[in-house]
C-alpha cells in the first residue's frame, strides 16, 4: 500500500503521545495467531482495516494469519472480507480494503509445532521480499498457548531476544492465579526479553482511558486537590447489561474478579493514584503505576470479607425483556458459585492516598452498561451558607462508556431571593467537544505496539502486583466454608451484601 492511496488525513495526535516522539511504524508484518477466532473476528481484523483507512499502516505492511483450520489464502482473504464488513466501525472504502486484502496470507497448522513455524517463517521471507521487516506476532488464543507457542517461536529463531524488530502481544487472561502467572512470566522471559512482551490490556487502549493522564497532568487546576487531604473517596464501576452469551467455557472458571477487576479495573485505579512520572516515558510511567499496585494494603485472610463482596445473577429483566439466571446459562453448573458481580474496597498506603477508600466493582446483568470514576471530594470546611450541610460535597465522574465525558458536580444558587442551593453539572462531552469518533481500543494498540511503544501495555511487575491484590480473595472465595455469592435479580443494582465493605457514610453510585 502507498500513502497516496488512503483517502483520510492522519487523526489529531493523542495528548498522551506529546513528549512521547511518535516514530512512524516500520515496514511491519502482522502474525495472527488464532486468526479464525473470535477476538480476531470481530477486533483484531476490523482494527488493522480501519488503521489503513487512517493511513497509519506502514507503506510496506502484510498481515498473515496462522490457524489450525485448513484455509487457501483466497478462503482466509473471505474471511477477513466478511469480518471487516460485519465488524468494523465505519464503512470500509472499498479500494483501501481490497489492498489490504492483497497483502493478506495463511498458514494453517498446530502453532505449537515447530514444522507449522517453519512454514511461517518461509512466508515471512516471502513478504519481505529480501528487505528488513518488523514482525509483530500477536497470540490472540487461549492462554494454555501463549507459553509453548512462543517457545516454538523461538525453537524456529523467528523470534531471539536479542531481535529489537520482533515483538510478541498477549492477551489476556495472563495466567488465572499468581501462581500461574509467574510460571508464564518465566516461561516467557527464558525465550524473550521483557523489551519484546506486549501485554495487552484493551482498557489502556481506550481514549477516555488514557485522557485520565491528560487531565491530571496537563491542568493546573486538579492536581492540588488529588490527594487525601481532598478527596473523600473514589469510585470505579464497570457494569454491562449483558449476560455471558456463550462464553461459559471461560467465563465459568474466571468470574467477574478475574475477568475484569484483575486487570482492566486495576489498571484504572492506577492511572487514578499514580505520582506525577518524572518523563513521560514507558518505564516512568509503568514504574509509578507498579508502585500504586504495591502500595496496596491487602487484610488478613480471615478479613477479607471486610473488603471484597460477590454476587451471582438470578432470573430478572433486562430492558423490560426476561432474561434466564447464571446457572441456567447453557453449560453453567446447577450448583456454579462463579462471582457474575465482585466488588472490593482497596486502601492504598501511600503519603498521598492513606485513608481513602478506593471502591471498585463489576458485574454482568446490571442495568446498563456503564464504566465510570467517580472521585468523591470532601464536604467544606465549615457551612457558611445554609443548606450547604447535608448537601451532596463536589464530585468528579470520569465515564469512559458508554458517552465519553467528564463532569463536574458543584452546588449552585438557585435563581430567586433567597440563598438556596442546587447540585448542577459542568459538562465536558468528547464527542461535543472533538467531533470525532474516538477509535477502537485495538487500533491505537496495535499501532503503538508495532512503533515500539510498550507505555500502553502491562509490564512483569503490574501484572504480578495485581494478582498479589487478587489472589487472596480469590482463594478465600474457594474455600468451602466461605458464603457462596448472593443471587441478585438480573437488571438489579447488585446484591444487597455489597454495601458491607463501604466506610461509615459511603454509598454506591446508582447504575
Ligand atoms: C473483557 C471481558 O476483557 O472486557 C468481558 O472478558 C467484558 O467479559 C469486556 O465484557 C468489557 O470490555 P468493554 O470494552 O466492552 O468494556
Amino acid at each position: 500500500m502507498t500513502s497516496s492511496t488512503h483517502p483520510t488525513e492522519q487523526p489529531e495526535p493523542n495528548p498522551l503521545s506529546k513528549g512521547i516522539g511518535l516514530l512512524p511504524p516500520q515496514p511491519s508484518v502482522l502474525i495472527v495467531f488464532g486468526a479464525g477466532g473470535d477476538l480476531a473476528k470481530r477486533k483484531l481484523l476490523p482494527a488493522v482495516a480501519n488503521l489503513a483507512m487512517d493511513g497509519t499502516l506502514p507503506d510496506r505492511f502484510s498481515l498473515i494469519g496462522v490457524s489450525r483450520e485448513t484455509m487457501t489464502d483466497e478462503e482466509f482473504r473471505e474471511m477477513v472480507r466478511e469480518s471487516v464488513e460485519s465488524f468494523s466501525r465505519r464503512e470500509m472504502d472499498k479500494d483501501v480494503l481490497a489492498r489490504l486484502i492483497e497483502r493478506t496470507h495463511y498458514v494453517g497448522g498446530d502453532a505449537t509445532a515447530v514444522g507449522t513455524m517453519h512454514r511461517l517463517g518461509g512466508k515471512i521471507d516471502e513478504v519481505a521480499e529480501g528487505q528488513a521487516i518488523d514482525r509483530l506476532y500477536y497470540l490472540s488464543m487461549a492462554p494454555r498457548f501463549f507459553a509453548p507457542v512462543i517457545e516454538a517461536l523461538g525453537e524456529a529463531r523467528l523470534i531471539t531476544r536479542t531481535d529489537t524488530h520482533s515483538r510478541i502481544i498477549v492477551e489476556k487472561p495472563f495466567g488465572t492465579t499468581l501462581d500461574e502467572a509467574a510460571e508464564l512470566n518465566h516461561r516467557l522471559l527464558s525465550v524473550l526479553d521483557e523489551s519484546q512482551i506486549y501485554r495487552i490490556d484493551h482498557y489502556l487502549g481506550k481514549e477516555t482511558v488514557q485522557n485520565i493522564l491528560a487531565l491530571r497532568f496537563a491542568n493546573h487546576v486538579l492536581e492540588p486537590i488529588w490527594n487525601r487531604d481532598h478527596v473523600e473517596s473514589v469510585q470505579i464501576t464497570a457494569a454491562e447489561d449483558l449476560g455471558i452469551g456463550s462464553r461459559a467455557a471461560y467465563y465459568d472458571a474466571s468470574g467477574a474478579l478475574r475477568d475484569l477487576i484483575q486487570n482492566h479495573l486495576l489498571q484504572l485505579v492506577t492511572l487514578v493514584a499514580m505520582e506525577p512520572p518524572a518523563r513521560f516515558s514507558a518505564d516512568d510511567i509503568r514504574a509509578e503505576k507498579a508502585k500504586v499496585l504495591r502500595a496496596v494494603n491487602m487484610p488478613p485472610d480471615d478479613q477479607i470479607d471486610t473488603i471484597a463482596v460477590r454476587g451471582q445473577y438470578g432470573p430478572g429483566l433486562i430492558s423490560g425483556e426476561p432474561v434466564k439466571a447464571y446457572r441456567d446459562e447453557d453449560d453453567v453448573a446447577d450448583d456454579s458459585r462463579t462471582d457474575s458481580f465482585a466488588a472490593i474496597r482497596l486502601d492504598i498506603g501511600t503519603w498521598r492516598w492513606a485513608g481513602v477508600p478506593f471502591y471498585i466493582r463489576t458485574g454482568k446483568r446490571l442495568p446498563r452498561k456503564l464504566t465510570e470514576i467517580a472521585i468523591k471530594l470532601k464536604p467544606v470546611p465549615m457551612a457558611a451558607i445554609e443548606g450547604v450541610r447535608g448537601a451532596d460535597p463536589n464530585e468528579l465522574v470520569l465515564t469512559i462508556q458508554p458517552d465519553e465525558r467528564v463532569t463536574l458536580r458543584l452546588l449552585a444558587k438557585v435563581p430567586g431571593p433567597g440563598m438556596n442551593l442546587r447540585p448542577v453539572t459542568m459538562d465536558f462531552s468528547y464527542g461535543a467537544a472533538f467531533l470525532s469518533q474516538s477509535p477502537e481500543a485495538y487500533e491505537r494498540l496495535i499501532t503503538d505496539a508495532m512503533r515500539g511503544d510498550p507505555t500502553l501495555f502491562t509490564r512483569d511487575d503490574e501484572i504480578m502486583a495485581q494478582w498479589d491484590i487478587i489472589d487472596p480473595i480469590l482463594r478465600h472465595w474457594q474455600k468451602e466454608s466461605t458464603a457462596p455469592p448472593e443471587t441478585y435479580e438480573a437488571g438489579t443494582q447488585g446484591p444487597q451484601t455489597q454495601d458491607r465493605i463501604l466506610m461509615p457514610g459511603d454509598r454506591w453510585r446508582i447504575i
